[in-house]
């Protein structure tokens, strides 16, 4: 009995742990992305549009993780009408995962 009880307890406790530390991709977006790509991500005069844009829609999970981890400043910048660059973002695997799974479910 008393060992029934402790694996009931170890898997509710594993449950809600995997719950608590499941990267959540729109969480993140609206800390780390949302002031530059817009709330919705619909776009600011300081980024694109992430919603409805073609490299996120047909890119591959390593070509957008590549331009979320390492930026896209200076020669490497593909918008000359937005007057910044995209700064590297510092984020572990599952959270670029996670975020990338948001940004195209938009
Ligand atoms: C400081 C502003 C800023 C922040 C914060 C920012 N970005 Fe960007 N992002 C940009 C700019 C500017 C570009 C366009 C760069 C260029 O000219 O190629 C860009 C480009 C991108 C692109 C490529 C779009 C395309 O059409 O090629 C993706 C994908 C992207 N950002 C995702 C993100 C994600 C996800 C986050 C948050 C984790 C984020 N960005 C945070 C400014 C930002």
């Amino acid at each position: 009995m008393r060992n029934k009880l402790w694996a009931a307890f170890v898997a509710i406790a594993i449950g809600f742990s995997g719950v608590a530390f499941a990267a959540d991709g729109g969480k993140i977006f609206k800390s780390k992305c949302s002031a530059c790509h817009g709330p919705t991500g619909g776009g600011t005069p300081m980024a694109p549009a992430l919603k409805g844009n073609d490299f996120v829609k047909n890119g591959s999970m390593d070509e957008i993780k590549s331009v979320i981890l390492n930026g896209r400043e200076g020669s490497a910048k593909k918008y000359p009408k937005f007057p910044i660059g995209m700064p590297k973002q510092s984020l572990s695997d599952d959270e670029v995962k996670a975020v990338i799974d948001y940004i195209k479910s938009l």
